[in-house]
């Protein structure tokens, strides 16, 4: 009997799938047919979707809607997207159609801003929020932004110090600022506290000492940010309510405190056994928000979330070729794809990142144990295991004589590219990946773009001084 690879994705998930499926023996993700991209560009490339991230962004503002609906909810939802995950303009650009909010993260973003600003995709009237440790040339930037009438800015205090650049470099008065309040970490993690925002116990009589007394400024929101990402689990919730708590205290003292940006954190798929139950989260944050609001008798305030990867993540997807398999003993078998892992995906390499791995072609195919090797010569440039399972299964084929493997990593939107330095020098010299980018019109057409073409020796080289 053969074992096939179809097969066992059917025995092991539920399959097909939202945004996947195979089709006269290819898979096609959101339904593009990727072996017709294959056909027309080669490996390797990147692919960005973009109507997933109109989706995702509907999704999440249909969520908190109907959450805050249900429990009569009189705060309002600001959908922000925090920049850092994708930088590139098609993403921008999708992103702003949808009337969202932006948050930075260093100075070069405010700089990005004043680009968007100058194509049309940004108004004065943005409401963008300012993170991070900030140098003074990022607060004179996020002041220059304010002094040029861009009246929804909301830079906010990472650490106490802060307050006194801001002081010196804002020349308005009243000025909305947020201050970020320092989470505790999970408990087996190197650290116990954040090193990013204000103290907890620390944040009243910051308030009371450096703002409230300050006429320049006026609080408006308090953020904080559980890295580990929203999860129902009791750490998560027990941080959460702590802070909900510190949200109602600051509350009582200060009347122009509005908001509570509970930053990023939505979880994507990552296997095709992902489960995540997005309405019962959101229902929970809205519930848990009001409730503690209600009982310290303060209004419900509007909530703001940053959701970078969830925003982007599932756009995007990278798609190599297996160049060759090597038999290294009698248990290890390597497919050597034809880029390099830690340069595309460094996520994969640095974090232990995983995402879906799928084949395009050969799932009639028996599967075997495979290991994934990247091209460069680096040994930790690899990839060996799923999120379900400490192993890669996929299917056996014949390098000389047979179609070449094609594999897909799905839903690597966020933060690959800008870890990696796309476009920039490459480790062993391996060049970034040609970008697609993939739209679709009202009758359903799939049309694509070639936005970046594959990087050329004379592109590295000239960046490294020849
Ligand atoms: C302040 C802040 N907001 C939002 C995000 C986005 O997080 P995610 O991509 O997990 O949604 C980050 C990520 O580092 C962050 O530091």
């Amino acid at each position: 009997m053969i074992n096939r690879y179809q097969e066992l994705i059917e025995q092991t998930f539920y399959f097909p799938q939202e945004g996947f499926e195979v089709d006269g023996g290819y898979l096609s993700f959101n339904k593009i047919p990727i072996k017709e991209l294959i056909d027309i560009y080669g490996t390797p490339f990147k692919l960005t979707y973009l109507p997933k991230i109109t989706h995702q962004i509907q999704k999440a503002r249909h969520l908190f809607k109907q959450a805050m609906q249900k429990v009569n909810y009189t705060g309002n939802y600001h959908y922000c997207y925090c920049t850092k995950s994708n930088h590139f303009k098609h993403i921008l650009n999708e992103v702003l159609r949808n009337n969202v909010h932006i948050e930075t993260s260093s100075s070069f973003d405010i700089d990005l801003i004043y680009k968007l600003y100058n194509n049309g995709k940004v108004k004065k009237n943005t409401l963008i929020v300012n993170n991070g440790y900030k140098p003074e040339h990022y607060i004179k930037k996020i002041a220059q932004l304010v002094h040029d009438g861009f009246y929804n800015v909301i830079p906010v205090c990472d650490n106490k110090q802060e307050i006194e650049l801001f002081d010196k470099n804002f020349n308005t008065s009243k000025v909305s600022i947020g201050l970020r309040v320092a989470t505790e970490e999970e408990p087996n993690f190197e650290f116990y506290t954040s090193r990013l925002g204000i103290r907890h116990q620390e944040v009243i009589s910051f308030y009371e000492e450096s703002i409230k007394t300050n006429p320049k400024f006026q609080l408006k929101l308090l953020h904080f940010f559980i890295d580990t990402g929203i999860k129902d689990t009791i750490y998560y919730w027990s941080e959460f309510k702590k802070i909900i708590k510190l949200y109602c205290d600051l509350r009582k003292r200060c009347h122009t405190l509005k908001a509570i940006n509970i930053g990023g954190g939505l979880p994507i798929k990552n296997s095709l056994g992902f489960e995540y139950n997005y309405e019962y989260m959101i229902n929970e944050i809205v519930n848990q928000i009001k409730e503690a609001c209600e009982k310290e008798g303060i209004p419900h305030p509007d909530i703001f979330t940053e959701f970078g990867k969830y925003t982007i993540g599932e756009s995007g997807a990278v798609i190599f070729s297996v160049l060759g398999q090597k038999q290294q003993n009698d248990a290890e078998l390597w497919y050597m794809i034809d880029n390099s892992l830690m340069n595309t995906l460094p996520d994969s390499w640095g974090i232990y990142e995983r995402f879906v791995l799928l084949p395009i072609n050969h799932w009639n195919k028996e599967y075997q144990r495979i290991n994934i090797g990247g091209l460069s010569c680096d040994n930790s440039d690899y990839y060996n295991s799923e999120t379900h399972l400490n192993q890669i299964y996929l299917p056996k084929f014949d390098s000389e004589k047979e179609e070449p493997l094609y594999l897909g990593f799905f839903h690597t939107g966020a933060y690959q590219d800008a870890l990696s330095g796309y476009g920039g020098i490459k480790h062993c010299l391996i060049p970034s990946p040609k970008h697609i980018v993939i739209n679709k019109d009202e009758n359903g057409k799939f049309h694509h773009e070639l936005v970046f073409k594959e990087q050329t020796a004379e592109e590295m080289l000239n960046i490294l001084g020849y």
